[in-house]
């Protein structure tokens, strides 16, 4: 038998009771019987993005959140600029000028954030650029962007909307929508909120909602005024995901009984024990500045090919990681801390790695690793 851990930055483990509230037979997303399910998911979405602002419910993965974002508030030849510093930067990048939008990219070295500075010094420069585009963690290298800094600076543009990919970071990462001023803000199911693949959340500020009006891009499947008048009355523009939302209820109920803050303190104690604890091995960490609460990205030691790593400890030890993406393929591995993440999950995570790296011929004291992050657990739970 090969027990199976899922620690992956998405999808991530589903915990029992979401499962099981998922299990409740199926109710029709016109019935009066779904109106309290949707109006409950609506204000704990709104809850867990810290905002008064409408979080739409959309049926579709994050990339279908992505893509709305751009094709409902956006304009042919809108000149946008794009922080790439990664796989997910790169998809910004390749949506907006799907949609025809004139894309200028900051481009940012992987494994590294962006400077607050150098997208202030573009706005200054340039005052047609109708948005700033960036992922709060790039889950391909494992970096968070500052998207509190990041705010502060687009919010003195009245013109310019700030568009923030949090797919992987949301529930691992403080992230306040209305203080900050976030314009719109994009997460998936299958990552903090522990659900599986299938919704698409997208907050949207009173900013955002006015340039929709000024929109022209087609909009069928992705239409976001439609979806907004749909929840003002606890609907969906089409067929709800109904089992999903009925497990979001679950899961924001379980969030909300643990209280944001701990929640955001327990991902933070689980991403730093991770980290420490690969590093007492003698392994280093990809991000070079600001490494991800929600994802650790591990480089793989000289010489081993880091898909090994992750495919061994998957077909080995059942440990289901993930390698790396394009330029980082073999150099590094990841592993995931989001969602329904717990000290054990830290625990077998790197007692895997370090008996996958003595399997490989690497140097290592088992149980080195494991000793540190034990530690610092349980430093943790004294405080
Ligand atoms: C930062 C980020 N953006 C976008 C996506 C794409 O989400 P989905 O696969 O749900 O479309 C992911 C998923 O891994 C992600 O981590």
């Amino acid at each position: 038998m090969l027990k199976r851990y899922l620690l992956a930055p998405g999808p991530t483990p589903v915990p029992s009771d979401v499962l099981l509230a998922m299990a409740a037979p199926i109710i029709h997303h016109r019935s009066p019987d779904f109106i309290p399910v949707i109006d409950s998911a609506k204000k704990g979405l709104q809850w867990l993005y810290q905002t008064k602002n409408d979080v739409l419910i959309i049926c579709s993965t994050g990339t279908g959140g992505m893509v709305g974002t751009v094709n409902n508030f956006f304009n042919r030849d809108d000149k946008v600029l794009v922080i790439n510093g990664g796989k997910f930067g790169e998809r910004w990048t390749n949506i907006c000028r799907a949609y025809g939008l004139n894309v200028e990219e900051i481009v940012v070295e992987w494994g590294y954030a962006v400077k607050p500075e150098v997208v202030e010094e573009k706005l200054k420069k340039d005052k047609d650029i109708k948005g700033v585009f960036v992922q709060a963690t790039e889950t391909s290298t494992g970096v968070y962007h500052d998207i509190k800094a990041l705010a502060s600076v687009v919010k003195k543009y009245s013109d310019t909307l700030f568009v923030v990919d949090a797919i992987s970071a949301l529930v691992a990462h403080d992230l306040r929508t209305d203080e900050w001023a976030i314009d719109v803000m994009i997460g998936g199911s299958q990552k903090g909120v522990m659900l599986p693949p299938g919704i698409a959340f997208v907050s949207v500020s009173d900013k955002a909602w006015a340039r929709a009006e000024t929109s022209k891009l087609p909009k069928f499947y992705f239409n976001f005024r439609k979806e907004r008048a749909n929840l003002a009355k606890n609907q969906t523009n089409f067929t709800s995901p109904v089992t999903l939302i009925i497990g979001l209820n679950e899961s924001l109920r379980m969030l909300r009984a643990e209280g944001l803050e701990n929640v955001f303190r327990r991902h933070a104690t689980l991403a730093n024990a991770t980290r420490k604890a690969v590093q007492a091995i003698g392994l280093e960490i990809y991000p070079r500045e600001s490494p991800s609460k929600s994802v650790t990205a591990i480089m793989s030691p000289p010489g081993i090919d880091g898909q090994t790593i992750y495919k061994n400890l998957r077909e080995k030890y059942g440990i289901t990681a993930a390698g790396g993406q394009d330029k980082a393929k073999g150099k590094i591995f990841r592993i995931a801390h989001l969602g329904y993440s717990d000290r054990f999950d830290i625990i077998t995570a790197i007692a895997g790695i370090e008996m996958v790296l003595k399997g490989m011929g690497y140097p290592v004291k088992l149980g080195t690793g494991v000793a540190v992050a034990q530690e610092l657990l349980m430093a943790e739970e004294e405080k």
